[in-house]
């Protein structure tokens, strides 16, 4: 397909200094060459330029950042291209999901979010302990109260938590934790994980995406994984999908053929090793747009 690629080298969502390198890492690893080899045609629209200059940290300095992206993303699609916005902190996708809901609303088309990720970033201003506005993007894009003026105006109508789930849960701050419960907001917890796989989970999640006809936006933060595979990024949580879990679940978004965009947020290379948990992000990417080992189906287990 028609790939835009955007950096958003934000940092001010974080109090861990380094996400800024992010978009420039992943193009080091070959996060392009990887697309264009599969056959996709990838342009590569540089880093988004914040509407103000940002220099704090902070929901006004992302709003300068989101309102920038969310035109990117939406442009982007309005194109007929398919938005991969590498970031960059997490608080990024307040931009990138609300150009995508605008584009949404306009086709009339509603919108499924997979969020995966250690963290639930269902926090406020208020149930937030740290500040940090990459702990709150979803509770910012599902309405909830206590956030200044983030989108331009006409805003696009809130997210659905119900058409948001989060898969790969296992650190999560009391307040938001009642959030996410009284929201009826999906969750894949580690622990459904250990006890089901990730398989049956995510073909439920995807099933109910197809039955909807939604427009699936795919965030993966890099904390999703386990810190031994990547290391680079500021909130590492032990106990994280695997090295062949992470890939299944990109090769199964790429078989539902549902993914209408995507973020990969929270790589810091100033954390990293030598480029490690830059490439295993390149490699997974490739696997959601497509990479395979074998070019026939592998046929299964019973047929052999
Ligand atoms: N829940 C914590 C907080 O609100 C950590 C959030 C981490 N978020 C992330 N996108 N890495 O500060
Ligand atoms: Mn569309
Ligand atoms: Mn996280
Ligand atoms: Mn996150």
């Amino acid at each position: 397909c028609r790939i835009a690629l955007i950096g958003v080298p934000i940092e001010v969502g974080t109090s861990e200094p380094g996400a800024l390198m992010g978009p420039a890492a992943l193009r080091t690893a070959g996060l392009v060459r990887a697309l264009s080899d599969l056959g996709h045609a990838v342009t590569d629209h540089g880093d988004v330029v914040p509407d103000e200059p940002a220099e704090s940290r902070g929901l006004a300095a992302v709003t300068a950042w989101s309102r920038a992206l969310s035109r990117a993303v939406l442009a982007a699609l309005e194109a007929g291209a398919l938005p991969l916005a590498v970031g960059g902190d997490h608080s990024l996708s307040l931009g990138s999901i609300d150009g995508v809901m605008r584009h949404c609303a306009s086709q009339g088309r509603p919108l499924f979010v997979l969020w995966l990720d250690a963290h639930a970033d269902f926090n406020t201003p208020e149930t937030s302990p740290s500040g940090n506005v990459h702990g709150m993007p979803l509770a910012a894009l599902c309405g909830e109260p206590g956030f200044p003026r983030l989108f331009a105006e006409p805003a696009p109508p809130p997210l659905a938590p119900s058409h948001v789930h989060l898969f790969g849960l296992r650190s999560i701050d009391a307040g938001e934790r009642a959030l996410v419960t009284a929201r009826r907001v999906g969750v894949t917890d580690m622990r459904t994980i250990d006890e089901f796989g990730v398989v049956a989970p995510l073909r439920r999640v995807l099933d109910g995406v197809s039955a909807l006809g939604a427009h699936l936006h795919v965030s993966l933060d890099i904390d999703f994984l386990d810190p031994s595979i990547a290391p680079g990024v500021g909130t590492t949580v032990p106990g994280g999908a695997t090295f062949r879990e992470a890939h299944l679940i990109m090769e199964m978004l790429h078989d539902s053929g549902l993914v209408r965009s995507l973020d990969v947020v929270e790589l810091n290379p100033f954390l990293d090793e030598r480029g490690r948990s830059a490439r295993v992000l390149v490699e997974l990417v490739a696997s959601l747009f497509g990479r395979r080992i074998l070019d026939r189906p592998t046929l299964p287990v019973e047929a052999v």
